[in-house]
C-alpha cells in the first residue's frame, strides 16, 4: 500500500476554481481524444514551518518544455503559480498530491494544437499516510520504452501514459506492484512513475536519461546524496547490475524516495530499506523540515499572503493601516478581546475596567508604544487588524526593544496580507524610535494555530529564541 489519497472538494479548470462534481472537460475536447497535455505532479508536505511544495520551478521548467514539444500555446508562468496556489488554498492543502495538466481547449475535429488556446486543470488530493511509502516489488515489462529519436523525449504528457497505465497493469495481474520498463536496447531505463537507482559498495549508480523522464526527484536525490558524500554515477545499468545491488529504490513525485523489495522475485543483498536508502530519506527529510539553505532552491513554503484568492467567493480585502485615533478605542478593546478568546480557546471573555484606559494613554503618547489597526478602504465599517506594541527595557537587550503585545487580523482577512502590514508598520514605528529590536512572545503549545503564527512570524524575517521570537531591525 503506498499514501492514501482523499480527493480534494475545489478543482481548477480553464480559469476557474470548481467543486471536483463540475469540473469536467468537454467530450470533444482535445486531450481527451488525443492524450495531448502536459503533464505534471506536484507534492506538497506539512512541516511545522508551514506547508512545502517540491520543486515548483523544476515543475514549471519542465511543463513549459512539454508545452513547447506538444506545440501547446505558451501559458505565462505567474499565471500556472498563481492558479496552484489558489488551488492550494480554496483545499486548505497542507498534505497533498496534485496534477497539473496544460492542454489545448479545442475540438477534436482540429488536430493542430498550436492554433487553439491552452487551459489548465488542476486536481488535489489530500495525503494521509506516512511521509515515505513501503518497499514495493518490480516486474520487468515486456514492452520497451521507444528510443528518444521515435518519441518526444523531454515531454511528460499524458499521451504516453496510455502505456504505462497497460505495463503496470500486466505487473499487477503478475503479483508485482509495478512494471520496471527497459530501453530497446536491454538496459534499465524507469519505473512507470519513477526513476530507479542502486546502491552497490557505498555509492549509487542510475541509469542515464536520454529516453526516459528527466525526474525532478532523481536530481534532488543526487544532490542530497552528495550533501551525505554519497557519490552517484550517471550510466547505463543493466537487470544484472540490478541482481548484484546490495540495495535499491525508485524516486519520483508521488512515490517519493521508495525502497524496492525485489525486481522480478530476486531482493537485493541488504534487508530492506537498506542504511543508504534511509540516510537518503533521512537528509529528505531534514531538507523538508528546515528552512532556508540551498535546500531553499527546492521547496517553496506556501505563506498565507501568496495565498490571495482563495476561489471560496472570499475577495482580498485592500485596507491601510495607520496608527489608532480615539474614535478607534472600543474597537480595539473588542479585537484584543477576541483574540484572547481564540488563544485561550474559552469564549464571553471580558476585559479589565483599565483596558480601555491603557489604550488612550498609549494613543495619546503617554506611554511609549503605538497602536496601529488595518481599516478597510472604501465603504465598511470596522476594523480587520490591529497591533499593539510596547516598549521595554532589558538586561538582556541592553537597551530598549518593541515588544509586539497583540496582533489580531478578523477571521475573514486572515490570507490577506493584513498581518504583514501592521508588522511592518510597528517594525517602521521601531526604526523611527531607534529601538534595534522588536519581539513577540509565542501562544501556548496548545494553541493550534501555533504552526501558523510562528511560520507567520518567521516569513516576516523573526527568528526563533525559545518561547520568543525576535526580529533585528536595522
Ligand atoms: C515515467 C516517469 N518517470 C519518472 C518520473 C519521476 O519524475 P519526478 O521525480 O519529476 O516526479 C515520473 C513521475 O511522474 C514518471 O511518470
Amino acid at each position: 500500500m503506498s499514501i492514501m489519497l482523499e480527493p480534494c472538494r475545489w478543482t481548477y479548470v480553464a480559469g476557474k476554481l470548481l467543486p471536483a462534481e463540475r469540473a469536467v472537460l468537454p467530450a470533444d475536447c482535445h486531450p481527451v481524444h488525443y492524450g495531448s497535455a502536459a503533464f505534471e505532479s506536484l507534492r506538497i508536505y506539512r512541516t511545522a514551518i508551514g506547508s512545502r511544495l517540491v520543486g515548483l520551478d523544476g515543475h514549471l521548467d519542465r511543463l513549459e518544455a512539454t508545452m513547447q514539444q506538444l506545440r501547446l500555446m505558451p501559458v505565462d508562468r505567474s499565471v500556472v503559480r498563481q492558479a496552484l496556489l489558489d488551488v492550494i488554498a480554496a483545499n486548505e492543502l497542507e498534505d497533498g498530491y496534485i496534477r497539473l495538466l496544460a492542454y489545448p481547449n479545442g475540438n477534436c475535429t482540429r488536430l493542430d494544437p498550436a492554433v487553439q488556446p491552452s487551459d489548465l486543470l488542476i486536481v488535489a488530493w489530500r495525503v494521509n499516510g506516512a511521509r515515505f511509502s513501503p518497499p514495493l516489488t518490480l516486474g520487468v515489462a515486456d514492452v520497451r520504452r521507444p528510443p528518444a529519436f521515435t518519441s518526444l523525449p523531454l515531454a511528460k504528457h499524458s499521451g504516453m501514459y496510455g502505456v504505462y497505465a497497460a505495463l503496470h497493469s500486466a505487473a499487477r495481474a503478475e503479483g508485482f506492484d509495478d512494471a520496471l520498463v527497459l530501453h530497446a536496447d536491454g538496459t534499465v531505463c524507469e519505473v512507470t512513475g519513477a526513476n530507479i537507482f542502486l546502491a552497490r559498495n557505498g555509492r549509487l549508480a542510475t541509469p542515464t536519461i536520454p529516453d526516459s523522464i528527466d525526474g525532478l526527484t532523481r536530481r534532488l536525490v543526487i544532490e542530497l546524496a552528495a550533501d551525505i558524500g554519497i557519490a552517484t554515477e550517471e550510466r547505463p545499468l543493466r537487470l544484472e547490475d540490478f541482481a548484484e545491488a546490495d540495495e535499491i529504490f525508485i524516486t519520483g513525485t508521488f512515490h517519493g524516495l521508495r525502497p524496492v523489495s525485489a525486481i522480478n522475485g530476486m531482493a537485493p543483498a541488504l534487508p530492506t530499506p537498506g542504511p543508504l536508502t534511509l540516510a537518503l530519506q533521512k537528509r529528505y527529510e531534514q531538507m523538508l523540515d528546515s528552512p532556508g539553505g540551498n535546500d531553499g532552491r527546492w521547496v517553496t513554503t506556501i505563506s498565507s499572503a501568496a495565498r490571495n484568492g482563495n476561489g471560496n467567493g472570499h475577495v482580498p480585502a485592500t485596507f491601510r493601516v495607520r496608527p489608532a485615533q480615539r474614535e478607534d478605542i472600543p474597537a480595539v478593546v473588542e479585537g484584543v478581546r477576541l483574540l484572547l478568546e481564540e488563544l485561550r480557546g474559552v469564549p464571553g471573555i471580558q476585559l479589565p475596567a483599565g483596558a480601555e484606559t491603557v489604550c488612550a494613554r498609549t494613543i495619546e503618547g503617554r506611554t511609549r508604544g503605538a497602536i496601529f489597526v488595518a481599516a478597510p478602504n472604501g465603504p465598511g465599517s470596522g476594523l480587520i487588524g490591529l497591533l499593539c506594541l510596547n516598549v521595554l527595557e532589558s538586561v538582556h537587550v541592553g537597551g530598549a526593544y518593541g515588544l509586539i503585545q497583540d496582533l489580531w487580523v478578523r477571521n475573514e482577512h486572515r490570507s490577506d496580507g493584513v498581518g504583514a502590514a501592521l508588522v511592518a508598520a510597528a517594525e517602521n514605528y521601531c526604526r523611527e524610535h531607534r529601538l534595534n529590536s522588536m519581539e513577540v512572545c509565542l501562544p501556548s503549545h496548545r494553541f493550534p494555530r501555533l504552526p501558523r503564527t510562528h511560520n507567520f512570524y518567521q516569513s516576516c524575517g523573526f527568528i526563533e529564541l525559545g518561547p520568543r521570537m525576535r526580529k533585528e531591525v536595522s
